[in-house]
Parts: C-alpha cells; sequence; structure tokens
C-alpha cells in the first residue's frame, strides 16, 4: 500500500509523565503492586494464558533485551500438521510446552529441547469446521491437578494426563448437532475448569459451564441471555439474574434466534475477589429490529460480568454496549492488574473491545475506574456518558431503527481490537493492543428469514460482498490498517502507534527486558521497545503469527515461544489482505540468545488461475455471484479472492470440471476436509452458476495479471 509512516510518535512528553508516575507509585508504596497480584506463581514459568492469573502477557524474564535482541535466534521449532489459523498462546508447566492448534489438537514438548513428549488428536469431523465462523481454531489449554484440558471444536471439553496424553475424561458442553463451537481455551478456578462457546452468528444462546476438574462433573452452568419464557427457568446458576435483570431488559421473539451472547473468548479467574469474569459476546441476529423489536438494553449483550467462583451465581456486571447491533462482542482478553488511580491502588479489570473504548472497571463492583476513551477512531459514539456509564450513540450509527441507510461504521464487525491479546506491562504502566481499523457496512434486511445452522445477520448492507475489481481491492485495503497502540489506561490516552499496513497482526507479549513481541501476516515475527515502540528485531517466521507468544526461563536461559500460522476470520473472509499469504503448515518457534536453528527453504507454490475456456452468459454469472456471496464468501473470500487459507477457487484444478465441481459443492466430496456439500441448499443449477461465476473471476484476474506483466 502507499507510502505511510511506519512509526507514528504521538505523544513525546509521555516518558516523563510516566517517570513522575512511577515516583509517585513508589512514594505511596504501591510500586511493588503494580504487577499483577493474582498469583504470578513462578516468575520464571508460563502456567496459565497470558503468564500469570491476572493474563497480563507480560513476563519480568529480563535476560533478552533492547541492548542484546540481535543475538536472539531460533532455539527449535516443531512442525505441525495443518495450514489452518493457529491461535493459541501456549502454556509452560515443569519443564514441558503445551500448545493447542487448529482443529483442537494438543502437542506437549520438552521445552527446552523440543522433543514431542505426546501429541492428541480429538478427531473433531471435518463437516463441523462449517460452524466456525472464524476459522478451526483453538486459543490454547490450561493445566491443573496433574492435567491439561482442552475445548473441542464439537463441544467436548476433553481433560488429558498431562504426562501421557491419554483421555481422562470428557464431558460433551453442548449437542454436536447445533451450531456451537469451541475455539476459546478453558480456564482454572480453583478446583473447577470453565468452558465458553461461540456461535452467535448461526442463532445460538451462549453460556458457561463449570465442571470439577478431578472427576469433569458438571457443578454449574450460567446462561448469558434469556431463554423461550414459555419454557420456564433453566434449573441453572443464572436463573434468578435472568428473572429479575435480563429477561425485563429484551423483547420480541429473540429465544427464537437464540439471542447470541456467547463466551468465546476472555474469561478470567479473579482471585482477590473470588469470581470469574467472563466476555460475553454479540446478539443474535445483529439486527436489533428483528432481535428484540428494537428496544431494551439486551442484557448480558456485549458485557462483563462476574460470577461467584463456587456457585456460578452472578455477582455484577457492566454493559460496554446496550442494544448491541454491529457485532461489538465483550469476548475480548480481560487483564485483571492493580494500578494507582489518583494515588488510590485499584483492582481493576482492563479490556479493549470490539466497539472501540478502553474499559478500566472496578473489579469490587463492577463500576468504571476511569472514564473510557477511544483508542481508535470511532464513528458509532460520541463518547461514553461520564453519569450512567453508557455509550452516547450516534443517530445514524442505529442502523435497524427504521431507517434504510447503509452505515459504515469505523470500526465495524472485525473490531477496533479482537481476541489477539494484548499485554500490560508493570515496567512501563501501558497496554500494548494489537489494533484494528477499518469499516463495515450495516442496513436493514427487511425480507429477513432466519435458517439455524447459516449465517443470521439480519444485515444487507453492500459494502462487505468486498470489491468488484482490483483498482476497488486496493482502495479498500487503503482505507484499513493495523497498529500496536500503546495505551495509558490511567490517563485513558494513546501515548504512541506502530503504524502497520493492512490488517491481520498478532496478539502481544511484554517482557521485562523492555520489549514487546509481535506476530505479521506476512510470515515475520518482530521485536520493539516497549517504552517507544522502535523496532529492533525481526525473524521471518514463513508463516504469519496471530497468536500471542509466552515466555519462560530453563537453566538460566530466558525463551520466547509462539506459534506461526495465518488464519483466523482475517484469513478466510476479509477483502483486505494484501496478497493471499501462501505458506507452510504452522509451527510452533521457540527463540532464544544465540539460538542457532533454522527453519528449511519455504517456496510458495504458484498456482495459475484456471479459468473455463468459454466465456459465461452474464445472466448465469449474476446469479452466481448471489449465490456466492450468500453460501460461500465467508470462507473462499469475497469476490472469490481468497486471503489464502482456504483455497482461492480461481486456482482450482477443478474449476473447468462441471462434474468434479458438483461432486465436491454439491455431494460434500471433500467433508472430511471442512469443505461440506450444499446439495440440502443448493441446486445443480445453482452449483453451476457460481462455478460460471468465479470462472469468470479467474477470467478478470488472470487478465490483470497479463496486464501488469506488459
Ligand atoms: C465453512 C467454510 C466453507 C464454506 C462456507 C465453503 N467452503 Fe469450499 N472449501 C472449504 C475448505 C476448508 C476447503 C478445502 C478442503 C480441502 O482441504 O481439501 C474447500 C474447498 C472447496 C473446493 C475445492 C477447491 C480445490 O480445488 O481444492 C471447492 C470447489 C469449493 N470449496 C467450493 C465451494 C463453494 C462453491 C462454496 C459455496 C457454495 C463453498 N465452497 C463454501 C470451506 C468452505
Amino acid at each position: 500500500m502507499g507510502i505511510r509512516k511506519k512509526f507514528d510518535r504521538l505523544g513525546a512528553a509521555s516518558t516523563y509523565g510516566r517517570r513522575v508516575a512511577f515516583a509517585l507509585l513508589a512514594a505511596f508504596g504501591v510500586a511493588s503492586c503494580t504487577r499483577a497480584s493474582t498469583e504470578q506463581a513462578d516468575s520464571a514459568g508460563w502456567p496459565v494464558i497470558g503468564g500469570a492469573y491476572g493474563e497480563t502477557f507480560y513476563s519480568p524474564l529480563d535476560q533478552i533485551t533492547e541492548a542484546n535482541i540481535e543475538r536472539l535466534g531460533l532455539a527449535w521449532y516443531a512442525d505441525l500438521d495443518t495450514d489452518r489459523g493457529q491461535e493459541a498462546n501456549p502454556i509452560v508447566v515443569d519443564g514441558v510446552i503445551y500448545v493447542s492448534t487448529a482443529w483442537s489438537k494438543v502437542y506437549a514438548y520438552d521445552a527446552k529441547t523440543g522433543e514431542q513428549v505426546w501429541r492428541f488428536d480429538p478427531e473433531v469431523p471435518g463437516e463441523k469446521g462449517f460452524d466456525a465462523c472464524c476459522d478451526v481454531a483453538n486459543r490454547g489449554v490450561a493445566a491443573a491437578g496433574g492435567k491439561v484440558f482442552v475445548g473441542a471444536l464439537d463441544g467436548r471439553l476433553i481433560a488429558l494426563d498431562a504426562k501421557t496424553g491419554a483421555v481422562v475424561w470428557t464431558a460433551q458442553t453442548f449437542d454436536p448437532k447445533t451450531p456451537y463451537t469451541i475455539t476459546g481455551a478453558p480456564r482454572i478456578a480453583k478446583d473447577k475448569v470453565i468452558i465458553g462457546n461461540g456461535g452467535a452468528e448461526y442463532g445460538v444462546r451462549g453460556y458457561v459451564t463449570a465442571y470439577d476438574v478431578e472427576t469433569g462433573e458438571k457443578a454449574w452452568r450460567f446462561y448469558t441471555v434469556p431463554g423461550d419464557p414459555a419454557a420456564g427457568p433453566d434449573g441453572e446458576a443464572s436463573d434468578a439474574v435472568m428473572k429479575e435483570k435480563a429477561a425485563p431488559s429484551w423483547f420480541g421473539e429473540w429465544y427464537k434466534y437464540g439471542g447470541g451472547g456467547t463466551v468465546w473468548d476472555a474469561i478470567v479467574y479473579d482471585k482477590d475477589f473470588d469470581q470469574i469474569l467472563i466476555g460475553v459476546g454479540n446478539g443474535s441476529p445483529w439486527n436489533y429490529r428483528i432481535r428484540s423489536d428494537g428496544k431494551g438494553d439486551n442484557l448480558f449483550l456485549s458485557s462483563i460480568v462476574a460470577l461467584d467462583a463456587d456457585s456460578g451465581a452472578y455477582k455484577w456486571h457492566y454493559q460496554e454496549t446496550p442494544a448491541e447491533s454491529w457485532d461489538f462482542t465483550a469476548t475480548q482478553p480481560i487483564i485483571l492488574a492493580d494500578i494507582a488511580i489518583d494515588g488510590e491502588p485499584r483492582k481493576v479489570a482492563m479490556q479493549a473491545p470490539k466497539n472501540g473504548f478502553f474499559y478500566v472497571i472496578d473489579r469490587s463492583n463492577g463500576e468504571l475506574a476511569t472514564l473510557p476513551q477511544p483508542f481508535v477512531s470511532v464513528n458509532w459514539a460520541r463518547g461514553i456518558d461520564p453519569k450512567t456509564g453508557r455509550p452516547i450513540v450516534n443517530e445514524e450509527a442505529k442502523w435497524s431503527a427504521g431507517n434504510d441507510e447503509n452505515f459504515v461504521a469505523r470500526p465495524g464487525a472485525y473490531g477496533a481490537h479482537s481476541w489477539h491479546p494484548m499485554a500490560y506491562s508493570p515496567d512501563t504502566g501501558l497496554v500494548y493492543i494489537p489494533t484494528q481499523d477499518h469499516m463495515f457496512g450495516y442496513q436493514d434486511e427487511p425480507g429477513f428469514r432466519y435458517h439455524l445452522g447459516d449465517w443470521n445477520l439480519g444485515n444487507a448492507s453492500p459494502t462487505n460482498v468486498g470489491p468488484a475489481s482490483v483498482e476497488e481491492r486496493q482502495q479498500a485495503i487503503d482505507t484499513v490498517s493495523a497498529s500496536i497502540t500503546a495505551f495509558d489506561p490511567v490517563e485513558q490516552r494513546t501515548v504512541w502507534r506502530v503504524q502497520h499496513d493492512g490488517i491481520g497482526y498478532g496478539g502481544i507479549l511484554a517482557t521485562g527486558g523492555n520489549l514487546i513481541f509481535q506476530g505479521e501476516p506476512n510470515g515475520m515475527f518482530s521485536a520493539y521497545k516497549a517504552s517507544d515502540g522502535k523496532k529492533l528485531w525481526s525473524f521471518d517466521g514463513q508463516s504469519g503469527a496471530i497468536a500471542a507468544a509466552a515466555s519462560y526461563e530453563i537453566d538460566g536461559e530466558q525463551y520466547v515461544a509462539v506459534l506461526a500460522g495465518f488464519g483466523g476470520v482475517v484469513g478466510i473472509f476479509s477483502p483486505y489482505v494484501k496478497d493471499p499469504y501462501v505458506r507452510p503448515n504452522g509451527r510452533l518457534l521457540v527463540f532464544k540468545l544465540d539460538g542457532t536453528a533454522s527453519l528449511p527453504h519455504y517456496e510458495p507454490p504458484v498456482v495459475p488461475f484456471n479459468p473455463p475456456a468459454e466465456e459465461a452468459p452474464s445472466s448465469q454469472v449474476s446469479l452466481g455471484a448471489g449465490l456466492y456471496a450468500g453460501h460461500c464468501m465467508r470462507c473462499h473470500g469475497a469476490s472469490a479472492w481468497s486471503a489464502g487459507v482456504i483455497p482461492d477457487l480461481r486456482r482450482s484444478a477443478i474449476l473447468s470440471s462441471p462434474e468434479a465441481w458438483e461432486q465436491v459443492v454439491l455431494h460434500g466430496g471433500l467433508s472430511a476436509q471442512g469443505m461440506v456439500g450444499f446439495g440440502d441448499k443448493l441446486s445443480q443449477e445453482d452449483a453451476e452458476a457460481i462455478r460460471l461465476y468465479v470462472g469468470e473471476q479467474a477470467r478478470a484476474a488472470e487478465a490483470v495479471l497479463a496486464h501488469t506483466a506488459e
């Protein structure tokens, strides 16, 4: 993309301000508790996702520093067996590194040598991939009581023997035939393991469930949105609060569409208050008119909810986006920390959710500790009302309120920040947010019809169908960007940014060596100075690292470990990925000072476009375009322009063969690999129209290539 300043320093005065703040903290004797107080169990290890119970994604290890980073090299690497997106943060327990991968597999390696200790494959049926909106990803495992826990895409919560990988127990957390999925990591709270689920785009009702660590017996379940009033109470921990608070905030027939509110990522145990904080997702469908007659706050959508760790009973909530209508989840990672606000030490939860405002919440009562400010440009709300704590929503953003305008939101459904972990460094007092600046269209869909198991958004915006031409595509790419936003949670302001091209960048690790680490979609894994964002080091990992790294120490050496493997929603659907990143299978990459391992040479294969010989009639092509957008785009990319993770159909070897095409598209010839047959949804004529449309997209792409080569 065009020339963009790679490094954009916003606030030179901040360093001074920070030093003053630190001096003040020290004077009040609270400097030592700025680190997440919630059990830094083992400063050398990384026993839980995020490094410690506060999930700060900060390691105090300081052997690798800004002064010696050029000596950082690969210590070892391990090949994985899939090229789908890798989103997990590894954990390290007793010298063994455990990591989950796409398709919910788990690997254990000697953390020093890289020797594989065991491997577990839950053999998730490929067809289940159809229910995963945003890749067949898995964001990590938890360990307790000699066991390692993983949530499988098909709803199994599986306890494995940490030494052997043998299955100890399995709990089925939902009926695998329903369009729920698990991509999030389980979390441990004392003797319980807690797991959520995803699927709100398809029409489900969100909940979290706690199971006994030893036996797998269900302890409690908390629903995040009310069910069908005619069905009566659920007999679960959420019953009382559903009746008192949640149900009165819903109208219409939301229960027919599930209501949404899935807890697909953030779950964090808050030891200080013996409570579990969950981040609740978007509404189902997105359209607020269809979902709730355009009335009510729709609790607990887009909220952080605190639950009693023993009983699962409701304690408090803070709703970030009442009447959620933009896919503004509050599922983004939650960091617990003790920070000083106006000289007072406060126990806070911090979150940078999709809606673009930064929240610092008092964990004792769920109230705002500082007034949220945007960390990206925001056009859906003017700010947060300090009296009510509610966003002041712009009228034009209320897209389902009876106007038929197309509202182009900034940020949109990908979120100003999504699941990619942010990091909080107690050394700098800054939160490092992997930020996305992009647009997304929303327009009411008057003729909406609900289909369980398909995407049900109620959003008919033409904006998201994707650019039709190469020029439009370039324009679209030029309108988006990503950055590392270094944000001061106390002063609620951006201190500096590292500006990136395009979107699709990874989660962040901060370390005691004044460093932050982040992966890039093009395969680079880079380190920056935590104090000012200066880029210091890069390694070509060959496949984009979107997951966040971990850091641990063994025998006096500090290691940094990260999964490489481009994918996720941006890698599947996004019209904004610059080049389709052809890449090898995912890998676990582990670095240390003076590491000497190297990756084998990789030459991306060149796969030509494969248009059919004959040009297709335009009536069929336009029929195919509509069907493609409705059924295929969410996996194969807008305008048949794949971002590289799921095959680019314009290059498919079977694009010229109507018979082979029909075999795959209608009869499920590749269903074990995640490509279900659409025979129940599409006719033979439909499948053929899609083939002809994709064929013309291939012809157009080939013509552009020929033109560029001239
Ligand atoms: C839920 C995601 C998803 C959806 C939706 C989807 N596909 Fe696929 N498709 C896949 C995956 C994954 C593969 C790769 C399977 C493999 O590894 O062989 C694939 C492969 C294919 C292939 C074979 C490509 C090749 O040559 O390797 C064709 C053709 C295809 N899809 C057509 C379609 C059409 C047409 C639609 C819409 C009607 C569609 N797909 C919708 C996930 C999807």
